[in-house]
């Protein structure tokens, strides 16, 4: 009773691409496939159409026959308070903080406003095919508070937190390490594991945090290990003079975040595009992780990341909008100039790591594999059906692959 059967062309992933001796013996693609949930909202079983028509007579058939289904996309690094100022264009990231974004956050401390943002905000990450994201909220408690409560509306996975910052920012959206602390971890209490939503202790980065700020996000975490910390680094060269300049006994920026005791195998960084050798091998023996922001490090001037160069160190690196310095909600336009940033380095992103890494891989990350990024018994139900005749252009590109028998994996 209850159970569903979705019908379609069914890809996911059982490991990296990058990894496994062929890239094919990483994933698993059903050309006529069945996924079957049951009333608890999990994935019963996946399999080909025509044995599990026979097998779940009672279950009722959703038909998506010529699309594809996939686990739902993750998003690793998502400002919500700046989809408002999404292509504010003329400035790098310092100014850019000042000039646009700032003012843009501040407007969230109005709770009915961050009501209407917040839900405007899921309804575009799932209109994209991202149903899980790791999201900045604005400085105040009330945006953390209206983005958990749109997600578990819409039934969405979010991490998210209220941002930490005492210093360089304006004065109505700066906090105390006090009021931080208290802020936080009343929010902790409401919100971690509450439906399918996670915390994130979410310092904004060193610029805007004195070592007290940062050093209360370390404690923070070590009381509530379970849940996870979000901040930038090494984004952009000013912005790493100015941080540098700001910590004078660090030798790199890594170091301050290292001191503050939250470089753990739950923190995630954005950006990490000047980071040495060396700081690229302590993370990677911490298990923490980068959110590589193409759009966003286009768009602002930013830099390229080289995700080879990462790989190499074994640092792993994620996907993500960062929106709105990021142009897009959609993690496929996000792979889209993922690709170029890395073909401008002489390297290529293939198609399956590309696809691994805003699904399993991203699951893996945030360590929730056993939940989201892939269609594995038991995990959630969690998936999207891409229409390749959504636009007319695809429609043609994807005849021409059937036509030239380029469309079997
Ligand atoms: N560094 C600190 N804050 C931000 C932000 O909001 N966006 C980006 N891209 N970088 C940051
Ligand atoms: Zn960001």
């Amino acid at each position: 009773m209850g159970e569903k059967l979705f019908r379609g062309q069914i890809l996911d992933f059982l490991e990296d691409p990058g990894v496994t001796e062929t890239t094919l013996e990483a994933l698993r693609y059903l050309e006529d496939g069945a996924l079957v949930t049951g009333a608890d909202g999990c994935v019963l079983e996946v399999g080909p159409y025509a044995l599990f028509r026979a097998k779940y007579p009672g279950a009722a058939v959703h038909d998506y026959t010529g699309r594809l289904i996939m686990p739902g996309f993750i998003d690793t690094h998502i400002h919500f308070p700046q989809m408002q100022i999404i292509a504010s264009y003329g400035r790098q990231l310092l100014d850019w903080l000042t000039r646009y974004t700032f003012p843009a956050e501040a407007q969230l401390q109005n709770a009915a406003l961050a009501k209407t943002l917040a839900r405007d905000f899921v309804r575009e990450l799932l209109a994209n095919g991202t149903t899980t994201c790791l999201a900045f909220a604005a400085e105040s408690a009330v945006s953390a508070e209206a983005l958990f409560e749109a997600a578990i509306e819409w039934n969405m996975r979010m991490i998210s937190g209220k941002v930490l910052m005492n210093r360089n920012a304006p004065a109505v959206i700066k906090d105390s390490a006090a009021e931080a602390y208290t802020e936080s971890e009343a929010l902790i209490r409401k919100w971690h594991k509450r439906e399918r939503c996670l915390y994130a202790i979410t310092p904004r980065f060193a610029i805007s945090c004195d070592m007290e700020e940062l050093k209360m996000a370390g404690r923070l975490h070590a009381e509530y290990p379970e849940t996870y910390i979000q901040t930038h680094l090494s984004e952009n060269r000013d912005e790493v003079a100015t941080t540098l300049g700001l910590f004078p006994g660090c030798r790199d920026y890594l170091e301050i975040y290292e001191q503050a005791g939250i470089v753990k195998d739950r923190s995630v960084f954005a950006h990490g595009i000047f980071l040495s050798d060396s700081e690229l091998d302590r993370l990677a023996s911490t298990g923490a992780s980068i959110a590589h922001c193409p759009t966003s490090n286009l768009f602002l001037g930013s830099g390229l990341y080289d995700l080879r160069r990462a790989k190499t160190h074994g640092v792993v690196t994620s996907i993500a909008t960062d929106v709105g310095a990021g142009t897009s909600f959609s993690l496929l336009q996000t792979l889209n100039e993922a690709y170029k940033v890395q073909q401008l380095q002489g390297c290529t992103l293939d198609p399956l790591t590309a696809f691994y890494m805003i699904t399993l891989g991203a699951a893996r990350t945030l360590k929730l594999e056993d939940k989201i990024g892939s269609l594995a018994v038991g995990s959630e139900a969690d998936f999207v059906v891409i229409d390749y005749q959504a636009q007319h252009l695809q429609a043609l590109r994807m005849q021409y692959l059937q036509r030239t028998g380029h469309w079997n994996l």
